[in-house]
């Protein structure tokens, strides 16, 4: 796909615009999961901002704009603090840098997990503002009516099983899970139960190997992992952690660059250049 960029005359800044392009679809992501882990695989990221979405647009087939904004954007020290406006706004922004990929926007904790109406009157406000094509949402057989509702009622919905951060209060902590043969036959049966209610993708987040295996072939959707072994039908990242913006990041991630100290040197740079009156220089002079 190639990219031309149009000029914003007022802002002096240019935004790239691609060739005509369809955007992708639920029911084509759907279709992705392959027999015996032969489908192509699923790749998604987060994103937060229209620019960022512009930048791996391309190279995505999934946008997750997930409550991990909530760390990572504004700084909170869990997902449990985010707001539906918050997902609305960074969801709208993404949606308009993207061409592409499905875009993708989690319910945030305590907007939905009361009943399936509750979980219907925030993800269609979600939709209707964000103009994004599906919902997530964590847990697993307790939440499989609401999948189903959402479902039948046209809001796809991505599920989210294994560690699922929003419940950290209730789990103790950020450890992968499926440890004992107890909580795999658990976090299994909880696959099983959002996969037969209807979601079209599940994430599995922080699961030992050989449960996000059991996984993968036990449900009819693609898995998508997160710290969850390449058994799974795509894999998806924090886009910041993946850019290397955090000193400390899961054992799970690849650091992919090293934004962070390429960010602090040219923040060094231009400290050094204005200390020392060089800058602004001639080319940035208006005449
Ligand atoms: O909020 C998020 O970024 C997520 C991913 C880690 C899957 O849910």
């Amino acid at each position: 796909m190639s990219t031309t960029f149009t000029l914003d005359t007022s802002t002096s800044r240019a935004h790239p615009v691609p060739e005509p392009v369809r955007r992708l679809t639920v029911p084509a992501i759907s279709k992705r999961k392959g027999k015996d882990g032969a489908g192509e695989p699923i790749v998604m990221l987060t994103a937060y901002t229209a620019r960022m979405a512009q930048l791996l647009d391309p190279h995505c087939d999934l946008l997750l704009v997930g409550d991990s904004l909530g760390q990572v954007i504004y700084g909170l020290d869990t997902t449990v603090k985010v707001t539906i406006d918050m997902m609305i706004a960074h969801g709208a922004a993404v949606v308009r840098g993207s061409y592409r990929s499905v875009v993708v926007i989690d319910l945030p904790f305590g907007s939905y997990e009361e009943s399936p109406e509750a979980a219907f009157r925030t993800a269609s406000r979600v939709m209707q503002e964000t103009g994004a094509a599906a919902v997530k949402l964590e847990g697993g057989a307790v939440m499989a009516p609401t999948v189903r509702f959402l479902s039948e009622r046209g809001i796809p919905v991505m599920a989210h099983v294994g560690l699922t951060p929003q419940a950290v209060n209730a789990l103790g902590g950020y450890g992968a899970r499926g440890r004992s043969e107890a909580e795999q036959a658990k976090i299994l049966a909880d696959a099983k139960a959002v996969a037969d209610a209807g979601c079209f993708a599940l994430v599995v987040e922080g699961v030992v190997e050989p449960l996000a295996r059991a996984i993968t072939e036990a449900v009819a959707c693609p898995t998508i992992g997160i710290g969850a072994s390449p058994a799974c039908d795509g894999q998806v990242l924090v886009v910041d952690d993946m850019l290397g913006m955090f000193e400390r990041v899961p054992r799970f991630v690849e650091r992919f660059d090293d934004l962070a100290a390429r960010i602090s040197d040219a923040a060094s740079r231009y400290a050094g250049a204005v200390r020392e009156r060089r800058f602004p220089g001639d080319a940035q002079l208006y005449r």
